[in-house]
């Protein structure tokens, strides 16, 4: 059996609603969630009690509790607070990493050939509380957000909108990892698709598309599946090499503008990666921060 219906062609630049075969899965009830939660290294658990709205900063509301006290309580009243629980690096655990495997396994057959050799997969949990937010944000990862319980309310923004989002608040958050620029506008909520999930529904999001969520009545728990194909990697690298040049006091065309121009900049991250590994004698990972 699979566990998501894909199309025969799958576009990875489009926002798509579709249907998954996790929600009945025994790893997948809240119960086995909130023990993922409580068995993993706390730095991988992210953590708000509390009111939120859809302009709240994710980076500074969700904190880690190394002493797991605040995730036993969120976990305990999670429906009768304002609970969001994050879990991260999911693949990292023995139980869930054959079910992530296999999930991408069987996107990566309907990937075009160049795309096939991903850069990054990975998984993540929310549990969240009845009637809570989460907040405006983008993920540098391709999702397929795959809803388990409850209903929520998705609110998808194109990752070609510079309406929505400046070139410059991306390349800050593909350069820096934070939201710090990320910043929700009431007058760009008739610009966002809005999708109602059910347990079952899966929503792909190519790389950058800003999203938040609002769940309804009852305690909800989504599934992520992340991963980043050559080609959102190649983005990443080229929003990376313009807040580099915008430093140096450049202008420079956005991103997709010229292909050859892209390219060139993404060279030009490679050199200078070889270069600071000259400079310090240290060996840095293929699309590391600089
Ligand atoms: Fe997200």
């Amino acid at each position: 059996m699979s566990l998501v219906d894909l199309p025969g062609a799958f576009d990875t630049s489009r926002i798509v609603k579709l249907r998954h075969q996790l929600a009945s899965h025994p790893l997948m009830t809240t119960e086995s969630l909130a023990a993922l939660a409580l068995r993993v290294d706390p730095r991988n658990v992210r953590l708000h009690d509390g009111e939120r709205d859809l302009s709240g900063n994710m980076s500074e509301l969700l904190i880690s509790d190394p002493t797991r006290q605040s995730l036993r309580n969120a976990l305990d009243n999670l429906d009768r607070s304002k609970a969001f629980i994050q879990v991260s690096n999911v693949r990292s655990d023995l139980l869930y990493a054959p079910l992530v495997e296999a999930f991408i396994d069987e996107v990566v057959r309907y990937l075009p050939g160049q795309q096939r050799e991903l850069v990054h997969r990975d998984a993540a949990v929310y549990l969240a509380s009845p009637e809570s937010m989460t907040p405006f944000h983008v993920d540098q990862e391709e999702t397929f957000l795959c809803h388990i319980r409850g209903p929520k309310t998705l609110w998808v923004w194109s990752h070609l909108d510079r309406s929505v989002l400046s070139e410059r608040a991306l390349e800050t958050f593909f350069r820096e990892g934070t939201l710090r620029e990320i910043v929700y506008r009431p007058e760009v909520q008739p610009r966002a698709k809005e999708l109602e999930l059910q347990p079952g529904d899966a929503v792909f999001m190519p790389t950058g598309a800003p999203h938040a969520a609002m769940t309804g009545a009852d305690v909800t728990v989504s599934f992520s599946v992340l991963f980043n194909t050559p080609g959102s990697m190649e983005t990443v690298e080229t929003f990376r090499a313009n807040h580099l040049l915008r430093r140096l006091g450049l202008n420079p065309p956005p991103v997709g503008h010229s292909p050859m121009q892209d390219a060139l900049k993404r060279h030009g991250m490679v050199a200078l990666r070889r270069l600071v590994e000259l400079a310090t004698g240290r060996k840095l990972e293929a699309y590391s921060f600089l």
